[in-house]
C-alpha cells in the first residue's frame, strides 16, 4: 500500500514539476495525461484542445501507438461524448461508453472503450479543453476519488495552457511594439531626409544646363543629405540588435538563445562558447544572426536528436559551428523554386565582413554550418 502511495505521489509531483518548470505546453499536457493514466489506473487517456470548427486543434493520447493511430485515421471530432464536457463544463462518468446515448461510433481500428471518465479543463470559467480516461485497469470503473484527482490534474493543465497563451501574447505584443517603433524611427529620421534629398536632386537637375554653379551647390547638398540619411539609417539599425546582444555580449546572448530553444524543442542542444578577446559589435551581430538561422534551420528541417553549437576565437578569427545529426540535404542542389533566403543571407553576412561560410551536409548524417570571420579585416587567408 505504502509503495503505491509513493508511486502516486511521485507521478503527481512529476506532473506539477512539468507545469512549474515551464516546459513546452506540449510536454506539460502530455505529462498530465500520462500521469492521469498512471495515477488513476486507466488503459487509455487523452487530452484534447478544441478549435472553433468542431475539431481538436491538439490531441494528446496515451495507450495508443503511432501505428495504431495511423490505422484509426483522422483525429476524432468534438461531437458526441467527447464534446459533452466541453459543452456542459462538468465531469462525465460512464460505466460503459457503448451503451451511452451520446455515443455514435468509432473507426474500425479504434480500441474498444468501456468505462469512461471525462473532465473539462476550465480556465477562468471558460472551457479550454478536456481530459478523457477510459478502461480502468482493474475493470471496476472510475470512482469518486478518481474523478476528484482528474479534476485536480485538469487544473494543472489549465494553468499550463494559460501560461502558454500569456507568453504567446506577450511575444506578439513585443513584436508589434518593436515594429511600430521602428516604422516611426525610420519615418522620422530617414524618410524625411530622403524626401529633401529628392527635392534637392530635382533642383540640381533643373539648374544643370542654365546655372552650373548653383547646380553644383545643390549637388553638394545632395551628397550631405545622402550621408546624413545613411548615418541615421545605421543608427536605427544599430537599435535593432537583439537586446541581449547589446546588453550582455555575444556569449551570454548565445546562451540565452540556446536556453530558450531548449525549452521549446525536444532535442539535446549544447553550447560551448568561449571568447578570449574582444569581438567588434558588427562581428558579434553577424555571428549571432548566423547562429540563429543555422539553429532555426536545424530545428525546422533536420529533425535532429542532437545539435552542438561551438564558438571560439582563435588568433585573429572568430569561428562558429552549428552541427546537427539530422537528415542532411544536398548543398549543391539548384535552389530552383525553393526559397533559400536563410543560407544566402548567412553567406552574405559572412562575406560582408571578409569571412567565409561553409555548409557541409550529407544525407542522414547531418549538417555542419561553419562561419569564420576575421577579427581584423583582411587577416583571413
Ligand atoms: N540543418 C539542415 N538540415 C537539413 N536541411 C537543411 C538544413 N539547413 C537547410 N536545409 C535545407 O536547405 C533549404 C534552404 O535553407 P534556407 O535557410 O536557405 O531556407 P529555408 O529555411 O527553407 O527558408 P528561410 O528563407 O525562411 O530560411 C531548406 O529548405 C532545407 O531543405
Ligand atoms: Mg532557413
Amino acid at each position: 500500500m505504502a509503495q503505491t502511495r509513493r508511486a502516486e505521489l511521485e507521478a503527481l509531483s512529476r506532473a506539477v514539476q512539468a507545469v512549474t518548470q515551464q516546459r513546452s505546453v506540449r510536454d506539460v499536457l502530455q505529462m498530465v495525461v500520462s500521469s492521469a493514466c498512471e495515477l488513476i489506473g486507466a488503459r487509455y487517456g487523452a487530452l484534447g484542445i478544441p478549435d472553433e470548427n468542431g475539431q481538436f486543434a491538439e490531441f494528446y493520447a496515451v495507450g495508443i501507438s503511432d501505428e495504431e493511430w495511423a490505422r484509426i485515421g483522422p483525429l476524432p471530432r468534438t461531437h458526441g461524448l467527447l464534446g459533452a464536457m466541453l459543452r456542459e463544463a462538468r465531469p462525465q462518468r460512464i460505466p460503459d461508453v457503448r451503451s451511452d446515448p451520446r455515443f455514435h461510433w468509432w473507426p474500425a481500428a479504434h480500441p474498444v472503450l468501456t468505462d469512461f471518465l471525462g473532465v473539462p479543463i476550465v480556465d477562468d470559467e471558460v472551457v479550454v479543453g478536456a481530459i478523457y480516461l477510459a478502461n480502468t485497469v482493474d475493470q471496476h470503473g472510475f470512482s469518486d476519488d478518481d474523478e476528484a484527482l482528474l479534476v485536480l490534474l485538469a487544473g494543472h493543465a489549465a494553468v499550463a495552457l494559460a501560461n502558454a497563451r500569456l507568453n504567446e501574447r506577450s511575444r506578439e505584443l513585443t513584436l508589434v511594439e518593436e515594429r511600430t517603433r521602428l516604422a516611426r524611427d525610420l519615418h522620422d529620421a530617414v524618410s524625411q531626409k530622403l524626401f529633401s534629398l529628392r527635392l534637392t536632386a530635382d533642383a540640381a537637375a533643373a539648374l544643370i544646363m542654365t546655372d552650373a554653379e548653383r547646380a553644383a551647390t545643390e549637388l553638394a547638398a545632395v551628397r550631405r543629405l545622402a550621408r546624413e540619411a545613411s548615418a541615421e539609417l545605421r543608427a536605427v539599425l544599430a537599435e535593432l540588435r537583439p537586446p541581449a546582444l547589446s546588453e550582455d555580449g555575444l556569449v551570454a546572448a548565445l546562451h540565452k538563445h540556446v536556453e530558450t530553444l531548449r525549452h521549446a524543442h525536444r532535442v539535446a542542444l549544447t553550447l560551448d562558447a568561449t571568447t578570449s578577446c574582444a569581438v567588434p559589435s558588427d562581428v558579434e551581430d553577424t555571428i549571432f544572426r548566423v547562429a540563429q538561422e543555422a539553429l532555426h534551420n536545424a530545428l525546422r528541417h533536420a529533425d535532429p536528436k542532437m545539435i552542438i553549437v561551438r564558438l571560439e576565437t582563435c588568433g585573429d578569427t572568430v569561428v562558429l559551428e552549428v552541427r546537427d545529426d539530422g537528415r542532411g540535404f544536398d548543398t549543391t542542389a539548384e535552389s530552383g523554386a525553393v526559397r533559400r533566403l536563410g543560407l544566402a543571407s548567412m553567406r552574405e553576412r559572412a562575406e560582408r565582413l571578409g569571412g567565409t561560410l561553409v555548409v557541409s551536409s550529407e544525407a542522414n548524417a547531418g549538417t555542419v554550418v561553419r562561419i569564420e570571420v576575421p577579427l581584423r579585416p583582411g587577416t583571413l587567408r
